[in-house]
């Protein structure tokens, strides 16, 4: 079923300077969920990325020294548009992404939802005084926006976690230029559309879709013009854009892999946990990076909590995101299948145990089934990369000691989860957890008044919430003296 998308909100290329580029070489934007072409794209390459720089950078001041309350104002409107275009927002989202329709209507709430908050962020902004060490002096301290902001945002959220970055840049003062995926770029550019709308000035939001993500990198990470870089994506590529702009010094904020560990320990809410492990894991098909992807239980409850997960999770639909019902759409390419399939053929052949699923889907070429494995051990490959990918892996364990050891035992440090009804373990876990988010008694820890990001190699820098302007502000401090 192919969808009928709307021609208001489908753009053909870039948004530079408040232009839309045009020329003859394409790429192609496909339906995950049947390989068929959706729609094509004119590819931007160094040449463009330069001019949205040199555009954002020229709308640099008039921007930043716009009042907070009109940024405030604009934003908002921005909002709004993204609220009364929900629907055909989601269609383009579950078109070029795969997830479920309901799920992408979501995810345009969760992007929308950044704007509304940064929107009254915008307004605060606050400076500080400084008691002074001596009787002649002030100290004041101001924050002004950095500058330009780059960045490269992923094909899993394609509209929330660019809105996520775009809100709190430009709530702040800063200009912006953003390279989506590849393969979901017309989100993106929906989201211009809807800017210019909005009334944000040209050059202060701009769109670079293009398939040579090395070069546009490059770009992005080295020309002086860019103050900061934010970037959202694997924990390789990550490294690889960080050492690039440490040439320059610039500011940068890296949301990078997880291995989220998701403990049940022996005194949880078993229904509760379940529900939970559904949202965790299955949002997305798997493909998020905040995802479960080691289920630690503990040996007194592992039969009852793995009937209860068996039973939940055999109810769960798998197909098109467009077809109403499914919970589960395609995975995002060929290779992301490939992936997991391996991973599981491999933790099979080490031990392993399929308790369900554990083959490609019958819905089409890019699907998997929900998958539980049990017998699980911390050695195997799928217990130590990223999944992404709708597949449980059960470990085992025998007290709070052995939980937190194994949970640990990563070199990631973005999301963990744990199910306990005992306060006093609670926060022992909690502190011992070397995450940058830990969802208690809570599979569903995204939000927007949130601080969002990791330690360890998940990198660094927070997003959302009322830290999420400090990564696009400079702290000034302005010395008055001679007052005696
Ligand atoms: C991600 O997968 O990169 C982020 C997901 C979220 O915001 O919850």
């Amino acid at each position: 079923m192919q969808p009928t998308l709307s021609n208001y909100l489908l753009r053909n290329g870039s948004y530079i300077g408040g232009n839309w580029h045009n020329s003859d070489n394409f790429f192609a934007v496909i339906n995950p969920a049947d390989g068929q072409q959706l729609h094509q794209v004119a590819n931007a390459g160094v040449e463009q990325a330069t001019d949205a720089i040199a555009a954002a950078s020229d709308a640099f001041t008039r921007w930043s020294t716009q009042p907070a309350a009109k940024r405030s104002e604009i934003l908002y409107a921005w909002y709004q548009l993204l609220i009364s275009h929900t629907k055909d927002l989601a269609l383009l989202l579950t078109a070029e992404q795969g997830k479920p329709l309901a799920e992408a209507e979501t995810e345009i709430q969760y992007g929308a939802s950044y704007l509304q908050w940064f929107a009254e962020q915008a307004k605060r902004m606050d400076g500080d005084t400084i008691p002074a060490p001596s009787a002649d002096k002030r100290i004041i301290v101001q924050r002004q926006a950095v500058g330009v902001v780059a960045a490269i945002t992923p094909w899993n959220f394609p509209n929330a976690m660019m809105m996520r970055k775009a809100a709190a840049a430009l709530a702040a003062g800063c200009t912006f230029v953003v390279k989506p995926a590849q393969l979901t770029p017309l989100s993106a550019l929906a989201m211009a559309v809807l800017a210019e709308e909005a009334g944000i000035p040209k050059g202060v939001f701009n769109v670079v879709v293009g398939t040579d993500a090395k070069a546009l990198g490059t770009v992005l990470t080295s020309d002086p013009r860019v103050a900061k870089f934010s970037f959202t994506g694997s924990t390789a590529v990550g490294k690889v854009l960080a050492a690039q702009c440490a040439q320059d010094v610039k500011r940068v904020t890296m949301e990078l892999g997880g291995n989220a560990p998701f403990i049940v320990f022996d005194d949880a809410d078993l229904d509760a946990a379940v529900q939970g492990l559904l949202v965790a894991k299955f949002r997305n098909a798997g493909q998020t990076c905040v995802c479960a992807n080691r289920v630690l239980v503990h040996q007194a409850v592992y039969s009852r909590f793995t009937e209860k997960l068996i039973t939940a999770v055999q109810q769960l639909q798998v197909g098109s995101g467009l077809v109403a019902g499914s919970d589960l759409g395609p995975l995002i390419s060929k290779e992301a299948l490939d992936k997991v399939e391996t991973l599981v053929q491999e933790a099979v052949e080490q031990g392993a145990k399929v308790e369900l699923g554990g083959q490609r889907h019958s819905a089409g070429a890019q699907f998997y089934q929900p998958t539980i494995l049990s017998q699980v051990t911390a050695d195997m490959q799928i217990s130590q990369q990223e999944i992404f990918g709708p597949v449980i892996a059960l470990q085992t364990f025998t007290d709070e000691a052995q939980a937190i050891a194994l949970a640990n035992d990563t070199k990631y440090g973005l999301a963990a989860y744990f199910y306990s009804r005992d306060v006093g373990r609670v926060f022992r876990v909690s502190q011992a957890l070397q995450f940058g988010m830990v969802g208690i008694n809570d599979g569903a820890i995204s939000n927007a008044a949130a601080p969002f990001g990791g330690i360890k190699q998940s990198g660094y820098g927070r997003e959302g919430s009322k830290y999420g302007l400090d990564d696009y502000t400079d702290i000034k401090y302005l010395c008055l003296g001679g007052l005696a």
